[in-house]
């Protein structure tokens, strides 16, 4: 029947509460209930002597591609290329023997997408698909669908498909390094339960609207905002900046933290607040030094942390919004929610058309 907002004033914000609900689905469908390990589908390939793979994507479902090169060559050791569809499409890389294409797509129509779907067909690559819509273009085309249980998404801007794609990504991440035996059981256990206990974080992240809210009021009054991050975090940022232009047409970028001293630094006043996406893991103490340098130019500090980094990030940032702590292994896929929430509570305060921003179409069939 037809999709309600279930009393919520928007999609979004009906989208974004259900997050706990697609994590937690979609890691459901592939969780062996005895073993507690996650399977997934049979793949068109070996996964043991894949030479390589590509990734790519539109959108924010490029980012979730972003967050999913560092864990296949982080942990599951695999070399990635990763790029935009409508760059990929064109720029005609040497493809290896035996090689697979990962694709990422919330509607399974984008068609720069399936544009390099075809290309990279033609070049012998086995097409691996993420997809919230199965039965759709690219479901059929591809060798292979791994589907995310988020369920309908109607608002044109992306949430609980996001972190579905990454819930997916990670349990391919820990399938092919078990494949590939670069893992050992336990690390593979340790992982996984990080992985399955993501619903329940994700639904404590729900009570953080009070706390974005009152970092919203900052964002509504800039003209131009920097999201930082580093590392696995770095694509995180990315999705915060690219969720505030889409909906509250303010121009935000997203600079790696480390990348800082390069360039944007000289943008950094008073009036452009800086958003740090910095959770307490390996490269904290780097970021921290990053924001710091902010700080001493005039920038107004707003972090996405938890509880150690608020200790350490309390004398220089304006307003902190502390999630659960969680291994770092996870952190991308929670501290998307936050992000995706501040977009939303800044377009409240804007006015602006949540569901159905200007100019942006949920689904774009054309090239
Ligand atoms: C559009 C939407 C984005 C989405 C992108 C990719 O541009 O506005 O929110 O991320 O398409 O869509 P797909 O369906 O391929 O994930």
């Amino acid at each position: 029947g037809q999709i309600g907002k279930d009393g919520y004033r928007h999609f979004m914000e009906k989208e974004l509460h259900e997050h706990p609900l697609a994590i937690g689905q979609t890691l459901q469908r592939i969780t062996d209930p005895t073993t507690r390990q996650l399977v997934l589908p049979e793949m068109p390939f070996d996964p043991a002597t894949l030479p390589r793979a590509t990734i790519t994507a539109c959108g924010s479902a490029f980012y979730a591609g972003m967050v999913g090169r560092y864990w296949l060559e982080s942990i599951a050791r695999l070399p990635i290329d990763i790029d935009v569809a409508s760059e990929l499409r064109y720029r005609n890389p040497p493809q290896p023997n035996q090689g697979m294409a990962l694709l990422i797509s919330q509607s399974g129509e984008t068609a720069d997408t399936l544009g390099v779907l075809r290309v990279l067909k033609k070049e012998q690559q086995k097409i691996v698909s993420i997809l919230n819509v199965e039965h759709s273009t690219m479901g059929r085309e591809s060798d292979l669908v791994l589907g995310m249980v988020a369920g309908p998404e109607i608002s044109v801007a992306s949430t609980k498909a996001f972190t579905a794609q990454l819930s997916v990504l990670a349990a391919l991440t820990l399938t092919f390094a078990r494949k590939r035996g670069v893992i050992n059981a336990q690390q593979e256990r340790e992982l996984t339960n990080h992985l399955l206990d993501l619903p329940s974080r994700a639904a404590e992240v729900m009570k953080l609207f009070g706390a974005v809210r009152v970092m919203a009021r900052v964002i509504a009054q800039a003209r131009d905002v920097l999201y930082l991050g580093r590392g696995i975090c770095m694509p995180i940022a990315q999705e915060g900046a690219l969720k505030l232009k889409e909906i509250s047409y303010i121009h935000a970028e997203a600079y790696a933290a480390g990348e800082l001293k390069h360039g944007p630094i000289s943008l950094i006043d008073p009036s452009v607040p800086v958003v740090a996406i910095a959770p307490s893991t390996i490269l904290f103490d780097k970021t921290l030094s990053n924001l710091q340098e902010a700080k001493a130019r005039g920038g107004r500090i707003l972090a996405f942390t938890d509880a150690k980094g608020a200790e350490r990030l309390s004398d220089i940032a304006e307003h902190l919004v502390i999630l659960p702590d969680v291994d770092a292994f996870v952190a991308p896929i929670l501290y998307t929610i936050p992000v995706q929430m501040l977009a939303y509570e800044v377009a409240l305060l804007k006015g602006t058309d949540v569901d159905q921003p200007r100019n942006l179409a949920k689904s774009v069939t054309v090239e």
